[in-house]
C-alpha cells in the first residue's frame, strides 16, 4: 500500500476513534469499529468478544507462510474522564470522556499495520498477533489478555506509546526500564470517636493520620539512595463528617514508585513500621493494605537494539526515552515475553492525561510501517535462528 493512500485512511479512522473515546472496560463501540475494520480486510480476530475470553478489546492474527513463529504488537484502546479542551474539529463527542494519552493513536497505527502486514502476508516468517487491549489506564486490561492464554505461544511482543514532548517522527528506544513499577496502598485508621471537647475520650484517627502521612516522608527522603528514583504520595484523605465530632475511623490512599521489585517492597514494607509506630503512639488500630499493581518496563537489551536499528532502517531518527514515574502495564507482558515498548514523538502543546492534549496525526502511517516492520524482520530473525 502506498504511503499516502495509507496515511488518509488512517487519518480518517483516528478522527473516528479521537471522536468516540471510551472509557476502561467500555470500550464496546470501539472493539466493534476495530473489528470492522479488521473484517472489511479479511482479517480474522481472536480471542475477541463475546466468545474469546475479552468483553472489550481483541486480538487479530495474521497468519504468513508458517504459523510459527509468532511475535505480537500491542497497542491499548481505552481513554480518560477528562472533558476535552483540544479545540480540534474532531474533539471528543462522549461527554466528560477524552483520548487525553493517545491511545487513540495507538490503535490507528496498529490498525495500518495490520493493512499494511495482511497485504504481504505470503511473505511472512510466522504469524503475527496484533493486541487491541483493553482497560489500560488502570482496568487491568493486560491481566486480560494474558489469561485468554492467547499469547502463550509468543516469542517477541513490541508496544508503542506516543510520547507528548518529542518532536514530531522521533523512535525513542531505551533499553531496561522506562516506566517505574506501581505500588498502591490503602490504610484503615480505627480510632474511637468522640465529642470534639473531650478528646481524651476517644482516640482520634485524624491527628493519626497527619502523624502519618508525615512519619512516611521520611521513607523517601532518608531511606532511599538519593540516585535512585522513587515516589510516594497520598492521594485520598477521609475521615469525619461535622465539626464537633471526633470520628472513630480515617482512610488514607496512595501510591508509590520505584524501578526495581526490592524498592518497591522496600518502600512497602517501611510505610508499614509507619503505621506499626503510629499506632503504637496513638493507641489505636492501624491497617496497611498494599500491593504491586504493575512492575516496571524492562525492554529486552539485544531487542532493543534490534528495534533502534529497524526504526533506522526505516529512516526514523531514533534516541533514547527518558524514564518517567508513570506505570505502563506492557510491563505484565515482558514479565512473560521479551520485548520492547517504544515512543513515537508527537509534537502535543499539552502533555498526555492534560484536556489539550493533541497527537500529530501526520505520524499515523510512520507508526503502521514501524509495527509492520518490527513484526516483519523479527519473524525473519526468529525464523533463521531456527526457533519456528
Ligand atoms: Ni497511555
Amino acid at each position: 500500500m502506498e504511503t499516502a493512500g495509507l496515511q488518509d485512511r488512517l487519518e480518517q479512522h483516528f478522527k473516528w476513534f479521537h471522536e468516540h473515546p471510551e472509557p476502561s472496560n467500555g470500550e464496546v463501540e470501539t472493539t466493534a469499529r476495530i473489528r470492522d475494520i479488521l473484517g472489511e480486510a479479511g482479517i480474522e480476530t481472536v480471542a475477541a468478544p463475546p466468545d474469546g475470553g475479552l468483553k472489550t478489546g481483541l486480538v487479530a492474527r495474521i497468519r504468513g507462510k508458517a504459523e510459527k513463529p509468532v511475535v505480537a504488537l500491542r497497542c491499548d484502546i481505552d481513554a480518560l474522564p477528562i472533558t476535552e479542551e483540544s479545540g480540534l474539529p474532531y474533539s471528543s463527542r462522549n461527554s466528560g470522556f477524552m483520548h487525553a494519552c493517545g491511545h487513540d493513536f495507538h490503535t490507528t497505527s496498529l490498525l495500518g499495520a495490520a493493512l499494511l502486514l495482511n497485504d504481504e502476508r505470503e511473505t511472512l516468517e510466522g504469524t503475527v498477533k496484533l493486541i487491541f487491549q483493553p482497560a489500560e489506564e488502570g482496568g487491568g486490561g493486560a491481566w486480560q489478555v494474558l489469561e485468554t492464554g492467547v499469547l502463550d505461544d509468543v516469542s517477541e511482543i513490541y508496544g508503542i506509546h506516543v510520547a507528548s514532548d518529542q518532536a514530531s517522527g522521533i523512535i525513542g528506544i531505551s533499553p531496561g526500564a522506562t516506566h517505574a513499577g506501581v505500588g498502591v496502598f490503602k490504610i484503615a485508621i480505627k480510632g474511637k470517636g468522640a465529642h470534639a471537647a473531650a478528646p481524651h475520650h476517644g482516640r482520634d484517627p485524624i491527628v493519626a493520620a497527619a502523624q502519618l502521612i508525615n512519619a512516611a516522608q521520611i521513607i523517601l527522603s532518608r531511606t532511599i539512595d538519593p540516585f535512585d528514583q522513587a515516589v510516594l504520595s497520598f492521594t485520598h484523605v477521609e475521615a469525619g463528617t461535622t465539626w464537633n465530632v471526633i470520628p472513630e475511623e480515617a482512610l488514607l490512599e496512595g501510591t508509590f514508585r520505584a524501578f526495581t521489585k526490592e524498592k518497591l517492597t522496600w518502600i512497602a514494607g517501611r510505610l508499614e513500621a509507619c503505621c506499626r509506630g503510629t499506632a503504637e503512639a496513638a493507641g489505636l488500630a492501624i491497617d496497611c493494605d498494599w500491593r504491586t499493581y504493575t512492575p516496571a518496563t524492562n525492554n529486552d537489551p539485544a531487542l532493543s537494539e534490534f528495534a533502534a536499528e529497524t526504526a533506522r532502517s526505516l529512516g526514523f531518527p531514533v534516541a533514547p526515552v527518558g524514564r518517567i514515574m508513570g506505570g505502563e502495564d506492557f510491563a505484565l507482558y515482558q514479565q512473560r515475553i521479551p520485548g520492547v515498548f517504544w515512543t513515537i514523538g508527537v509534537n502535543s502543546p499539552h502533555g498526555t492525561h492534560h484536556p489539550g492534549f493533541i497527537a500529530d496525526r501526520a505520524q499515523l502511517s510512520s507508526s503502521a510501517r514501524l509495527h509492520a516492520a518490527l513484526a516483519r524482520r523479527s519473524l525473519e530473525r526468529l525464523r533463521g535462528k531456527g526457533t519456528a
